[in-house]
């Protein structure tokens, strides 16, 4: 069959890597793509909330299977739009509907259908300028420090957590007058949770599901887990801490009711539930869904998957999960995000990239890169995602940085600290 991958970064790179492993897949295209994507299947000249385009591309390729990488065009309604096309409803999606994808666009819906549902989560209340009183009030019944959400989506920015009570009232307020835009004018405040984190990656095809390996992500830039948070510097599966035991518990605990309850409530789901969860004394707890698969995790998550990814993701779109079986790699599988020097923060782009040809024993995935028609050039703040296999964290993390010294680009840089807290 013919594959389209709508997405431009690391994720969709390793997708592509993997679906390529298929003996089902014909002709796998990408939209936008990047430089990595290019070469392993055909990039395509579409933004990925350009749904006219993305149709036509999709008409004019043949396309069998659509897999959405990024939330915001499953927010926006890419699947609907295919489901309520007559000349795209044959083509199956995986990626969820608007309604599916407010468990990710909105945190008071995801805190609402948790509660609902009975799945274990933080305690918190929604606020708008309306119940601004009543928010202050729940802060101070909390205790230091204080966990503010904006509603929306912030690419990954709209969480702030602060120490004092004050400073929390007060940055409250500039959220709900717009600080990050549309996206906070309604605040979600949260009680704080004291644990270790870990990914947990569900495929469904609304009915049934399956579980793909866990991996652990870092977000901040700096060593130690210190700095602003980026979009992922690296990621590790599988996570030590999440023994059976603990995954016996996320299973009956959140993921089957987080399943029941789409069904219950009439939201059809086909496509991934990434459960962002927090361990507290070995319990899991919800610190938030999204509706796709982690960037970096993917990263390392698509290298410990055994099974014909093809295949399974064939059973989300067409709802024959139940017939599928999954199969993990029981290595130890780790990606390492080298990004532009400056990044989260400004950076420049545009510097030529070396070496990927050279490295040796491991996966190059690229993230923010593009061909500008005479060399591969950074384009974004993460630029590639260095992934390896090992016997240990260690052993896979040595192979990841002796290939992260073989690629060069201006300014690069990535962290060496991986690992560091299992
Ligand atoms: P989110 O965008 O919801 O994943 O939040 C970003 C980060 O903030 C998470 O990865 C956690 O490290 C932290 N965080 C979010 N909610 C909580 C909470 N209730 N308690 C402690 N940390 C949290
Ligand atoms: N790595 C976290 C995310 O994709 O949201």
């Amino acid at each position: 069959m013919n594959i389209l991958i709508i997405g431009s970064g690391g994720r969709e790179h390793a997708f592509g890597w993997k679906i390529k492993q298929s003996s089902k897949v014909k002709n796998l295209f990408f939209a936008p793509g990047n430089a990595g994507t290019a070469e392993i299947g055909t990039n395509l000249d579409a933004g990925v909330s350009d749904f006219q385009k993305i149709k036509t591309l999709v008409l004019e390729n043949e396309i069998d299977l659509m897999l959405v990488g990024p939330e915001v065009p499953l927010v926006e309604g890419l699947s609907d739009f295919f489901a309520a096309d007559p000349e795209l409803k044959s083509v199956g999606v995986v990626g969820p509907k608007k309604l599916g994808a407010q468990l990710e666009g909105s945190k008071d819906f995801a805190k609402e259908f948790m509660v609902r549902n009975s799945i274990p989560t933080a305690k918190y209340i929604a606020v708008t300028s309306e119940n601004l009183d009543e928010g202050i009030a729940f802060l101070k019944t909390m205790t230091a420090p204080y966990v503010l959400k904006a509603d929306g989506l912030a690419a990954g920015k709209g969480v702030l957590i602060i120490d004092s009570l004050e400073e929390t009232e007060n940055s409250l307020k500039e959220m709900l007058a717009g600080q990050f835009g549309e996206a906070s004018s309604k605040v979600v405040i949260e009680e704080f949770l004291s644990g270790i984190e870990s990914s947990v990656f569900v495929l469904t095809d609304g009915k049934g599901y399956k579980i793909l390996p866990e991996a652990k992500d870092y977000k901040r830039i700096g060593e130690g887990d210190t700095g602003l948070n980026t979009g992922g510097m690296g990621a590790i599966s599988p996570v030590p801490f999440a023994d059976a035991v603990f995954m016996e518990k996320v299973e009956k605990r959140v993921i089957q009711p987080t399943i029941s309850g789409l069904q219950k409530e009439n939201i059809d789901y086909k496509g991934f539930v990434f459960l962002g969860l927090i361990s507290v004394n070995n319990d899991p707890y919800v610190i938030e869904y999204n509706v796709r698969m982690g960037d970096p995790e993917t990263e390392a998550v698509m290298l410990r998957i055994k099974s014909d990814f093809v295949d399974l993701l064939e059973g989300a779109a067409f709802g024959t999960l139940d017939e599928k079986t999954i199969e993990f790699d029981e290595r130890t599988a780790v990606t390492v995000m080298l990004v532009s020097g400056g990044y989260p923060e400004a950076y420049e782009k545009g510097k030529v990239i070396t070496g990927t040809e050279k490295t040796e024993g491991s996966i190059i995935f690229h993230a923010g890169t593009k061909n500008d028609g005479e060399n591969v050039v950074t384009a974004g703040g993460r630029v590639i995602s260095v992934s390896s296999y090992g016997t240990s964290i260690k052993d896979a993390l040595a192979t990841s940085y002796k290939n992260a010294e073989v690629i060069q680009f201006d300014k690069k840089n990535y962290r060496k600290d991986l690992g560091f807290d299992l």
